[in-house]
């Protein structure tokens, strides 16, 4: 196996000032989103997003990769350029969505397993032969009075060491991602101890699986309170949470960790992550992997019209440019409020 290749691309995903989109939404997901602003959720309209987003002019600049669902890999700029060439062209590295969403895990409820395993191999395989140099598979883990539960963490840790041992197999990066969900009325503790559980489990499992630390990427969530209590965190408590959690659990042969943003706002994602790295160095690159606080304000921009294409570009390029700061700890409120 060549795990040179593997550290390398690894790398040049956490390159600095860079982090990932994650443009990857489901068929489910794309069509909450669409619906959202009123647009329908068809093959031509993800279509034209999904070209608006990757033909941002400069986003190379803040974008080190990008995060594709099995319907975008295949499909095409207006101009007939297969999106992974194009993004391929701005020095952009394309990655793959992998695991097939997630399903009630069998006597445990309010929990989740994700799916996806059956065919991965082969499935991997055609990625890496179609351009996608790196994948992804999220596991989703919620607090609740009693959750999570043991089984929860155990069966996700040991689906996603397979995962990422099956995706180095294919000469892919794997990015392990272990959700714990902001769903709740919890406080920053009770995420803080998940997260930590979840962490560890995951890196036991990622060991037990022999996988390779130096060619992966952790996606974690950060230590946040839940969406409903009445106790939330302050960015500093919330950067604090989260490097303490990290250090206890992820090993420093693994070169970077790149966060979700899990349904924070995009100035507080932006935020949190700058107040991390304010507080480095660190052993690890910490990054973005965003989905939503990097599209949110492009999406409402556009539309769903081409009228809007170049407003929704300049959210989205200022977004990206914010979060490329905040890799470097140089985001700053008067950089929020600088025209987009
Ligand atoms: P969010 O940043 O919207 O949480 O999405 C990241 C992601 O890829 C979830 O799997």
């Amino acid at each position: 196996m060549n795990y040179t290749k593997l550290e390398d691309t690894a790398c040049a995903l956490v390159a600095a000032g860079k982090g990932i989109l994650a443009a990857d939404e489901s068929f489910p997901t794309i069509q909450k989103r669409f619906a959202a602003i009123n647009i329908e959720s068809t093959e031509e309209n993800r279509r034209a997003y999904r070209e608006l987003l990757f033909t941002t002019r400069g986003i190379e600049e803040f974008i080190s990769g990008v995060i594709l669902f099995d319907e975008t890999i295949g499909q095409k700029t207006g101009d007939g350029t297969l999106f992974t060439d194009a993004l391929s062209r701005k020095g952009i590295i394309p990655g793959i969505k992998v695991d097939a969403g997630t399903m009630p895990l069998p006597g445990h409820p309010g929990e989740k397993i994700t799916s996806g395993l059956d065919g991965l191999r082969e499935r991997l395989n055609g990625y890496r032969d179609r351009g996608a140099r790196f994948a992804k598979w999220r596991a989703v883990i919620a607090i609740g009075p009693h959750l999570p539960s043991r089984a929860c963490i155990q069966a996700n840790a040991h689906q996603l060491a397979l995962y990422a041992a099956l995706t180095q197999e294919a000469e892919m990066v794997p990015i392990v991602e272990p959700e714990v969900l902001m769903d709740g009325d919890h406080d920053m503790t009770r995420c803080e101890e998940a997260t930590e559980t979840a962490l560890s489990a995951v890196f036991a499992a990622l060991r037990d699986y022999g996988v390779a630390l130096e060619g992966m990427l952790l996606k974690p969530n950060m230590v946040v309170a839940g969406t409903k209590s009445p106790k939330q965190a302050s960015v500093v408590e919330t950067a604090e949470a989260t490097i303490r959690t990290l250090r206890r659990t992820v090993p420093a042969a693994v070169h970077g960790i790149v966060f979700l943003s899990g349904g924070q706002g995009p100035e507080l994602a932006t935020g949190h992550l700058n107040a991390m790295n304010v507080r480095g160095p660190h052993p690890w690159e910490l990054s973005f992997s965003f989905g939503r606080a990097l599209q949110n304000a492009a999406l409402k921009a556009w539309k769903g019209a081409a009228a809007n294409v170049a407003a929704a570009q300049r959210e989205f390029h200022h977004r990206a440019q914010c979060c490329g700061a905040a890799r470097y700890g140089t985001y700053s409120d008067k950089m929020e409020k600088m025209a987009a």
